[in-house]
């Protein structure tokens, strides 16, 4: 699919909120979505960066509608923060923010560091915002996962300690909880009759900060071969607004789920398996306290 950001419709009135939108596909994406009028609300760990990034946008697009929040995903108390100062309809949440392959390290919470930023958080805020997403006529909630989610199994064990942690499996099962999660929000939300709908979306590779320049030689060989994040942020964009884009759907790069434009692709089996989706449904609410009310 030879699609392009500029195929999304006029977002005049619509809000969105983006995690980790000061860099690669959040910022490419608060680009893009600014671009065609929406209101978007870039949120950053740390707000130096949210407010450059901010700048690189009004720069690109004058007269953009873009604000700048705080929004730890690696932080519970920020999460609640962020959403209890969040009033109005919410259209688009789009669950981008993630850390890949990092040295053992535990959140301000106690959790695995990648469980907790790039899963946890996330769980955490689309629960505290759905009061606001259900206030949106028909709104969509997209969360960025990875081919990494193919290569690992659940695992509902050791998130709080470093007893067997490896980093890219550490990655991978956070990657495959966010497709777990899709899949579970998805399930319930059709069944409450809600209008809201939940989508998830991969990159392939793409040429972003998640592979720092002293990332040696794997870094290396992914700066030459990966497509731009303009390019890598399309999935997610089209999972986001596409009129055609529907609830429970998976969208990726059409070569090889490697680069290209947005495909609907077949979610992975590990993904479907409802009864993990469930445990990690049910762990996720037990560590995080939270409440969906649906
Ligand atoms: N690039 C790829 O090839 C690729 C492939 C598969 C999946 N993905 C997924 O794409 C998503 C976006 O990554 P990217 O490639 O755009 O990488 P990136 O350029 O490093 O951007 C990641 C963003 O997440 C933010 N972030 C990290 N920890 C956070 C936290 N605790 N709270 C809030 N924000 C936090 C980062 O903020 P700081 O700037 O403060 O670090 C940054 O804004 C991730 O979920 C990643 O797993 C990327």
């Amino acid at each position: 699919m030879s699609w392009k950001s500029s195929a999304i419709q006029d977002l005049s009135g619509k809000t969105v909120v983006i995690t980790g939108s000061n860099s690669g596909l959040g910022l490419a994406s608060s680009h893009a979505l600014a671009a065609k009028g929406a209101h978007v609300i870039m949120t950053a760990r740390d707000e130096q960066r949210g407010w450059a990034a901010k700048a690189k946008v009004e720069h690109a697009i004058p007269g953009a509608s873009v604000e700048v929040r705080r929004l730890d995903t690696a932080s519970l108390d920020s999460v609640r923060a962020f959403a209890n100062e969040f009033s109005g309809p919410l259209d688009i949440l789009i669950n981008n923010a993630g850390i890949m392959a990092i040295p053992f390290s535990q959140s301000v919470d106690g959790y695995e560091m990648h469980l907790a930023t790039n899963h946890l958080g996330h769980f955490a805020l689309t629960a505290s915002l759905l009061e606001s997403l259900k206030a949106a006529p028909s709104a969509r909630v997209v969360t960025v996962s990875s081919v990494a989610a193919k290569q690992t199994a659940m695992s509902f064990n050791d998130i709080t300690t470093d007893a067997g942690y490896e980093k890219w499996s550490a990655y991978a099962r956070s990657k495959l909880a966010n497709l777990l999660f899709t899949y579970e929000l998805h399930r319930k939300l059709q069944s409450s009759g809600s209008t809201i709908s939940v989508l998830a979306a991969h990159p392939g590779l793409s040429s972003t900060n998640l592979f720092p320049d002293d990332s040696g030689r794997m870094g290396g060989i992914v700066k030459r071969v990966a497509q731009s994040a303009d390019a890598g942020a399309l999935p997610q964009l089209f999972a986001a607004t596409s009129p055609t884009a529907q609830s429970g759907q998976y969208y990726g790069p059409s070569f090889a789920e490697f680069r290209g434009g947005p495909k609907l692709l077949k979610v992975p089996k590990q993904a479907v398996d409802q009864g993990q989706a469930i445990a990690l449904w049910n762990q996720s609410m037990e560590v995080t306290g939270s409440n969906f009310a649906f």
